[in-house]
Parts: structure tokens; sequence; C-alpha cells
């Protein structure tokens, strides 16, 4: 159905202007005043913004449908003012063949509220996969082992992935955390009995990150392929990304929510609910990304959207899964720390929709004549509070439960559409 968006402070040319947008089979067809539809909605005092380009989450499907699955994700994405998501392949099975990704596709085709597209595993194995897959946003490679058990230790397998990469013009995205790192300071923790959270980032340091991105960099050097940091959480290894990218092209990063909003204190609070991969660092580690963000070192922002039950993680912090949930919470945290005077709304629209579709490739993310109709009506000055049990996601809690936010999605539209 086509309808007037009316009398907004519509974002369009890096700036808000007071405008009405008229959409017309999904599509923006005119940007201006006085349009004319039989359908109106009336955006007095309203904010109209591009749909939000998550390019990492995991919605689960297929193997744990108990924590997450395409219906509930895509809800709490539009819950959240994200209208287009690109989802990881750490799936069971892992996403890392053509049948995989091609089963994949057609389940979010059919469950998802809204716009999609797949990262594609790289392993040990399935180089011959990465030569010909279609439809892979990125090729995803676990330097640390995470949920699942996608992982790539081998330095020649690693060059191989880079150069298929490099050749087919496809971004490598890694999760940075050294192996064996990790591997030293488990046994040393479960030596000295360590059993709580406020060990995670004892044990996934920031010396892990930093030595796993200072690989991924120097092998990127050597291949010329694109890649990008996924989930950036120390200063050490933000300053890595910045020195590289001074030096050359073709290197992006990204930064979660929760690593901006939560230091590793979080742990002492809420336990296994702030337990992920990278671990929560110290509250320098959080300025300095946020001095990235505003110095134009960061990219992007992305959730890292990784939904486990209320059940897996209220057991022993050894046992506990790693990963928080955060789609929906992404818009709001981002519009309370703008109402703070932490970054301005033209650099959230960088780094939520502008560059995100950028470095996918996706034709997203501005709003402007022609461009499918990913809109989000927000109010800046509206205020909420977080809610366990009201959210979207199947796993329903949050760990920013209890944070009063101002600014708030009020409602989003998906290629145009009206429910
Ligand atoms: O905390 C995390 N959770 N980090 C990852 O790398 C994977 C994710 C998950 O899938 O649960
Ligand atoms: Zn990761
Ligand atoms: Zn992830």
């Amino acid at each position: 159905m086509d309808f007037v968006l009316e009398d907004g402070l519509v974002f369009v040319g890096s700036k808000l202007v007071p405008k009405s947008i008229l959409v017309k089979d999904g599509k923006i067809a005119e940007i201006g005043q006085d349009l004319f539809s039989p359908k109106k909605i009336d955006c007095k005092s309203q904010i109209i913004l591009p749909g939000l380009i998550d390019a990492h989450v995991h919605f689960r499907i297929p193997g744990a449908g108990q924590k997450e699955d395409w219906k509930t994700g895509s809800m709490a994405a539009l819950a959240g003012g994200v209208t287009t998501v690109l989802d990881m392949p750490n799936n069971n099975p892992s996403c890392t063949t053509q049948v995989n990704l091609d089963q994949k596709e057609k389940i979010a085709g059919s469950d998802s509220q809204c716009n999609f597209g797949m990262h594609f595993g790289a392993a040990n194995d399935n180089l011959e996969d990465l030569k010909t897959v279609q439809g892979a946003a990125s090729f995803k490679v676990f330097l640390g082992s995470s949920t699942g058990n996608l992982l790539v230790t081998s330095e020649p397998v690693l060059k191989k992935i880079f150069s298929i990469a490099k050749k087919r013009n496809i971004v490598v995205t890694v999760h940075a955390e050294d192996e064996d790192i990790i591997k030293e300071n488990t046994a040393k923790a479960k030596e000295r009995g360590w059993n709580h959270a406020r060990f995670h980032s004892k044990i996934r340091t920031c010396e892990a990150e930093a030595k796993s991105i200072e690989k991924a960099l120097a092998l990127q050097e050597e291949i010329g392929n694109k890649l990008h940091i996924c989930h950036v959480s120390s200063k050490e290894g933000l300053e890595l990304v910045k020195a590289a990218k001074e030096n050359r092209e073709n290197i992006t990063c990204e930064v979660t929510p929760h690593h901006l909003f939560l230091s590793e204190d979080a742990t002492e609070e809420i336990g296994n609910l702030a337990k992920m991969n990278p671990s929560l660092k110290s509250k320098e580690d959080v300025r300095a990304l946020w001095k990235g963000i505003r110095k134009g070192i960061v990219d992007i922002v992305a959730t890292d959207h990784a939904p486990h039950t209320l059940q897996e993680k209220q057991q022993e912090y050894w046992a506990a899964p790693s990963g928080v949930p955060g789609i929906e919470t992404m818009l709001p945290l981002m519009l309370d720390a703008v109402n703070h005077e932490k970054l301005d709304l033209k650099r959230l629209i960088q780094l939520c929709c502008v560059k995100p579709a950028k470095i996918y490739n996706l034709r997203r993310g501005e709003i402007k004549v022609g461009s499918s109709a990913d809109l989000v009506m927000v109010d800046l000055g509206a205020k909420q509070t977080v809610k366990n049990g009201t959210l979207q996601t199947k796993c329903n809690w949050s760990p920013f439960a209890t944070w009063k936010l101002k600014g708030k999605v009020m409602r989003t539209f998906v290629n145009g559409r009206l429910e």
C-alpha cells in the first residue's frame, strides 16, 4: 500500500530537514512538501531515519531454534529500527557449503520480516566451496574459537582463504582472538579455580585480541584483500587497526553496543549475562572505542546479537555460553548517546546505515528517491526503560535491563510495508 509520511524531520543529505516522504510500491517515490496519498501517517515531532543495517547477527537457524529464529529475530530487528541483517554462519551445521547457504536463505525468505544476507563460514576444509559460493556477504573466519565449531588456525589455510577472497573481491570478516592465548589462560584459570564471569577478561584478554588482529592485518597486507575486523573491544586492538588504516586501504572495523556501553565491571552485577566473546574490557578500553567512533577509526556499529536462553546463561561460568542479544537496544542506546552528546545523528547514520551498506555492497542505508523504503521513525525525546520479558527476541532478556534511555523507536518500515 502506498502512503505518505507527513511532516517529519527527515534525515536526507546528512542533515535533518522538515519534509514528507511519499512511498510507492515499496520505494521512496518523492521527498518534499504537500505530497498526496490517501493514506497519511502523521510524523510531526518525529524524526525519520534510514532503517539500520545490522551487519552482525546470530539468528541461530539451523541448530538452535530455542534461542532465536528468523521470525523472532526479525521482529526484534524491527522493534530496534533495524531493517536489514547479515547473519553469521556458526550454526549447527555451520554454513560452509552452498547447500547450507541456500537452505538458510530459504528459511529466512519465508520467515524474516526484514531484509537479510548471509555471511559464509570459512573452515579448514571448504576452500573449494569458497571458490564458487554465490550469495555470500563475506567469508567469516573465527581465529579464536567461540560458539559453534568454526575455527581456522592453520596459517597456510588462512592465506588461501584471504587469496580466494581477494580474487573474488569478497570481504573477509574475522573474529579476532588468539586461540593459543585463550587456551593457555583457560588452563591457568582452571588451575586457580576461577569460576565467575569476572575472570572472562583475564582469559580472553586484550593481548589475545591484539595478537590475533595483528596476524590478520599482516596477512591482509601481504594479500591485499578486503578485511573487516568484527567487534573490536580493546584500545590495543583499535590502535593496531588505526595504524594499518593509515598505511593502506581495504581495512574496516566494527564495534558492538555492548563494548561501547558496558565495561568488565558489569560482570559483578549481572554475571554470565555479561559473558561474551570478545570479553568486556576496562573503562579505559571503552573510552578508546568511543574516541575511535568520534575520530572515524571505527567504521560501523553492529550488534553481534547472540541470543542464548536465560536458563543456559544461569549455569555456572564455564558452562554458560558466550553472547548477548542486542538488536533491539542498539538504536535506543545510540539515540541516548546522541542525547548525551557522545556522537551526533550524522555519525550514527554513517555507522549504522551508510558504511555497512558500503562495506557489504547493499543498495540501502540512505533516504533518497528511488531507494527501498527502509525507514525508522524515532522520537529523540521519548524515554523508556529496558525490561526483560517485554522484548521480541526469543531469549527475552537484555544485558541492559533496567536501563533508562532517552530516544525511542516508534515505528519501522521495511520495503515500504505498513504492518
Ligand atoms: O559472544 C559471542 N557469541 N561471540 C561469538 O563469537 C559468537 C557468539 C555466538 O554465536 O553465541
Ligand atoms: Zn565473533
Ligand atoms: Zn558474532
